[in-house]
């Protein structure tokens, strides 16, 4: 029986990332409030968020004093443009900041209200740096199957998922995506990590040298994939990638809207993966999503461009309404005291030995093909067969049925192609918390198995 509220909701709204035809017939999960890790819904029962909301609330659910900052600030001054050369203290102080962590040398911070224009102001950057340079050929941007890097235009045609481009006309000419860095789905029989890596960015070059070198300008990566599957990369992957960029002086975008700020252990994934990269996009995490806040962080030569063009043009012609919101960096920089504040990435190394423990060991059940993560970020995937590690068939939602076992059983997940299912709960997990999240999935899991049988599913 569907309740008032979920009348109301499927009278009027369209879900993004949801089948909109099954959502008539079985209505949303109407949440109300939240607490540390837990969030609540109208009945009053309690889910553990094992997905931190999109990967992004990473203080928890309850955090008083972010509330206070953002109140503080709405009654200071709730708004100020950063357009025409005004400003406002909290912006600069987060810039600031931004600098002072950034895991590779950083000029300027550039701000916006998502993940998805952080990447498209990334674009835009490579494009408009090159005409300046020019460089008018050197336009095309790299990125990977199974990439994520948001749904505007531009990002979306850098994202490599297929729900992502059918239909819309998708991606723009000249965003190419080169293979996935997935060792466990996409090596080939025996190779290893370091090899699977070696041949990715042979494939690369490969790639780069059709193309041709003066026509490729920029490469896009996250250092976790998130919502292609919460796949973490194979040994060796970004320093093979980093040597065939430098050869063909290519521009690295590093994408960390999901890694940043503690997720893998380190404040930045760029620095757990020895990335070398030239600009970063961050988000999320940047204020635990109290408030939409993006930054692009650039480096001296792109910013030198861009105080040339002005010159030229008159004007840095880009630019939205809330980028540098002043409660959004408000929160933001009260964010990054608390991180520092509370030894937030000491408290992930803690704990992060216990959630990998009890991830890995879900690879001990008959429908898990892989469980891997780093920090406290990883991805479990099912499959028909352990051995040959085949697939169910797509249609028959696997995984997504084991999220919504794991629903019942009050652990919030998310389930993505492939049969892949990410965990990703707020940093500030305990090691108790972790071992109830655990316990929540792995009764979802037994579920799962009864229920693929009883479908019989394991046949053929
Ligand atoms: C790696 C990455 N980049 C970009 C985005 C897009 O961010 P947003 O949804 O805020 O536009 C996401 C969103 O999940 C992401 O995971």
């Amino acid at each position: 029986m569907l309740t008032n509220l979920a009348v109301r909701d499927i009278e009027t709204l369209v879900h993004p990332y949801t089948n909109l035809a099954v959502h008539r017939e079985v209505g949303p999960l109407v949440l109300e409030r939240g607490k540390g890790v837990y969030v609540y819904d109208v009945s009053g029962k309690d889910y553990i968020e094992g997905m931190a909301g999109l990967w992004c609330t990473s203080l928890g659910y309850s955090n008083e004093e972010l509330c206070d900052v953002a109140y503080e600030q709405l009654k200071k001054l709730p708004f100020t443009h950063i357009f025409s050369g005004r400003s406002h203290d909290p912006a600069i102080e987060l810039a600031e900041k931004l600098k002072e962590i950034a895991p590779v040398p950083i000029s300027k911070v550039f701000y916006g209200a998502s993940g998805s224009d952080a990447n498209d102001t990334q674009v835009k950057l490579v494009w408009y740096m090159n005409n300046a340079l020019g460089r008018p050929k050197k336009k095309k941007i790299i990125s990977r199957l199974k990439g994520y890097h948001g749904v505007t235009v531009a990002s979306a045609s850098l994202t490599g998922l297929p729900a992502n481009h059918t239909d819309f006309d998708l991606p723009l000419p000249g965003i190419l995506h080169t293979s996935s860095p997935h060792h466990y789905r996409f090596a080939q029989p025996g190779e290893s990590e370091l090899d699977f890596s070696a041949r990715l960015a042979a494939e690369l070059d490969e790639m780069i040298q059709r193309e041709g070198p003066d026509t490729v300008a920029a490469f896009i990566a996250e250092p976790v994939m998130g919502a292609g599957g919460a796949v973490t990369p194979p040994e060796g992957y970004f320093e093979a990638i980093n040597a065939v960029l430098a050869k063909y002086d290519i521009l690295f975008i590093a994408d960390e809207v999901i890694t940043g700020f503690g997720r893998t252990g380190e404040m930045f994934g760029t620095t757990t993966y020895k990335m070398k990269a030239d600009t970063l996009s961050c988000a999320k995490a940047l204020t635990s999503a109290y408030f939409p806040l993006s930054a692009v962080l650039i480096n001296e030569p792109v910013y030198e461009v861009l105080v040339d063009q002005s010159r030229k043009i008159g004007t840095f012609g880009h630019g939205n309404t809330y980028a540098g919101h002043p409660v959004g960096c408000a929160v933001a920089v009260k964010t990054l005291e608390i991180y520092q504040r509370d030894r937030i990435i000491e408290h992930v190394r803690k704990v992060a030995p216990t959630f990998l423990q009890r991830l890995t060991r879900l690879a001990e059940h008959p429908l898990v093909g892989e469980a891997r993560g780093v920090g406290l970020i990883g991805g479990v995937e099912l499959v028909k067969d352990k051995a040959s590690k085949a697939q169910f068939e797509a249609k028959k939602a696997v995984a997504a049925k084991s999220v919504s076992f794991a629903q019942d059983e009050g652990l919030i997940l998310r389930a993505m192609g492939g049969d892949r299912v990410a965990f990703c709960p707020p940093l500030v997990i305990t090691e108790a918390e972790i071992g109830e999240m655990f316990d929540r999935y792995e009764r979802a899991l037994a579920r799962t198995l009864d229920w693929v049988k009883a479908e019989g599913l394991l046949a053929g």
